[in-house]
């Protein structure tokens, strides 16, 4: 039986999403060299409820000078990040020399508002080419894995934080026994860590099984991360449910004993407890809803091809890859698919290998049918490109269940 990463108790497997290959990994059409494939299975921990990946992938494998992923594509996420950082700032970060590290700060999305502010700052990334980015905007950035040596470096030579953040980061950490001796040493006695990530609740509810894959680790829960925090000394004092994303939770970590929880956290443990969020029988319905969307969509996009109909796909998302490898759909059912990203442009998508083309190609001209795989950016989406849907154009979701729009 496969052990918990957290606190070794037993897992059960309750989905595998088969073998499947880097999510970032976008590949130039003339790269001969082997793809690299590991299975994807979750399971839920029978101990401390932790939803984990049951095979771990080489952190260096992932996140590298090249990673491709840039947190600023998206207009509604800076908005987001711009309001993070103001309402750090209006809490945290008040004090006359505050501190404030981020882990994965990527391109700088939240870090330029502090910065801008004035307030002193350290980001902590290990893709050197996101990281460049950031430092182009004035951002401080140290290119590196935060775990606990970097941490003490950073405490030795810059002081301790008020805050730590991370967005969309913590997930992707399996090695959080470290991560949490290294907030213990960066952290102010009465500093705070921040996170926000995807939220299994939201996952669940939505079916949203592409939030599933290499990177994303762990799927957190108000439970999960209350035992997560015990264990390292630390106590869950607030929880906010956030729109981005598909659905995230936004977790305030505190030293036990310094501050009152709010009545939030309670709140939402007793909401995962009413609807069984924990309990396997959920888990196992949610993998059964999974198979109903993979056969759905499958024989959708069938239909479409032998009616003689065009799709191509929007957005060369992480998730994308877990659907394409999953469903085994290629370039017979999607030619191409568009995304904005220089770095994903003219390149294969991982393992199901459709090229990747810009923005601009999606009107040239219009197809009939558009698969939406960065659906969790619908709005924004749908609002640059209405001339589409002017145009006699449908959009294809999968995301709660298969449906067009
Ligand atoms: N915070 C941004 C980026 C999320 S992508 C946003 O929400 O849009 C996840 C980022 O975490 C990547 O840039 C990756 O390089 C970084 N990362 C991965 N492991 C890390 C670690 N151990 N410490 C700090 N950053 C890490
Ligand atoms: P996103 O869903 O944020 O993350 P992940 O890769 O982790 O699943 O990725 C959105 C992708 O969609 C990204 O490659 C940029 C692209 N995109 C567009 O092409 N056009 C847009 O208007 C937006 C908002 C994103
Ligand atoms: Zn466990």
């Amino acid at each position: 039986m496969n052990s918990c990463r957290i606190c070794a108790g037993p897992l059960d497997e309750f989905l595998d999403l088969g073998r499947q290959p880097l999510s970032d990994a976008f590949r130039l059409p003339n790269d001969t060299r082997d793809e690299f494939f590991f299975e994807l299975r979750v399971g839920l921990c029978r101990s401390c409820t932790m939803v984990q990946l049951i095979d771990e992938v080489p952190r260096e494998h992932m996140f590298h000078e090249d990673y491709p992923y840039h947190s600023s594509g998206s207009s509604a996420m800076r908005e987001h990040f711009t309001g993070t950082a103001r309402y750090l700032l209006d809490t945290e970060l008040r004090g006359p020399d505050a501190f404030a590290v981020e882990l994965g700060c990527n391109d700088g999305v939240m870090l330029r508002t502090i910065s801008e502010a004035g307030v002193r700052h350290l980001g902590v990334e290990p893709s050197g080419g996101v990281a460049r980015l950031a430092r182009g905007k004035g951002i401080r950035v140290r290119t590196a894995f935060f775990e606990e040596e970097t941490a003490r470096d950073i405490a030795a030579t810059e002081g301790r934080a008020d805050v730590v953040y991370a967005a969309n980061t913590l997930c992707h950490i399996p090695y959080l026994d470290s991560v949490f001796r290294g907030l213990d040493a960066v952290l102010k006695p009465t500093g705070v860590f921040v996170f926000e990530d995807p939220y299994l609740g939201d996952i669940v509810d939505r079916t949203a099984f592409d939030q599933i894959y290499d990177e994303h680790y762990y799927f957190f829960t108000a439970r999960s991360v209350r035992d997560l925090a015990r264990r390292h000394g630390f106590e869950l004092v607030d929880v906010r449910r956030l729109p981005v994303h598909g659905g995230e939770v936004r977790y305030t970590l505190a030293r036990a004993g310094q501050r009152e929880p709010s009545p939030a956290v309670a709140e939402l443990l007793a909401e995962e407890r009413t609807r069984r969020l924990h309990e396997l029988d959920t888990l196992r319905s949610f993998a059964s809803r999974v198979e109903t969307v993979r056969a759905d969509l499958v024989a959708l996009l069938e239909r479409l091809r032998a009616e003689g109909s065009r799709v191509v796909a929007y957005g060369a998302t992480a998730k994308s890859a877990t659907v394409t490898n999953f469903c085994g759909i290629g370039t017979e059912l999607i030619p191409f698919v568009c995304d904005t990203t220089p770095a994903k442009q003219g390149r294969l998508t991982p393992g199901a290998h459709i090229p990747v083309r810009e923005s601009a190609e999606f009107a040239a001209p219009y197809p009939d049918y558009a698969l939406l795989f960065a659906w969790n950016h619908a709005a924004e989406i749908m609002s640059n490109e209405r001339d589409f849907r002017a145009s006699g154009g449908k959009w294809i979701l999968y995301v709660p269940d298969v449906h067009i729009v």
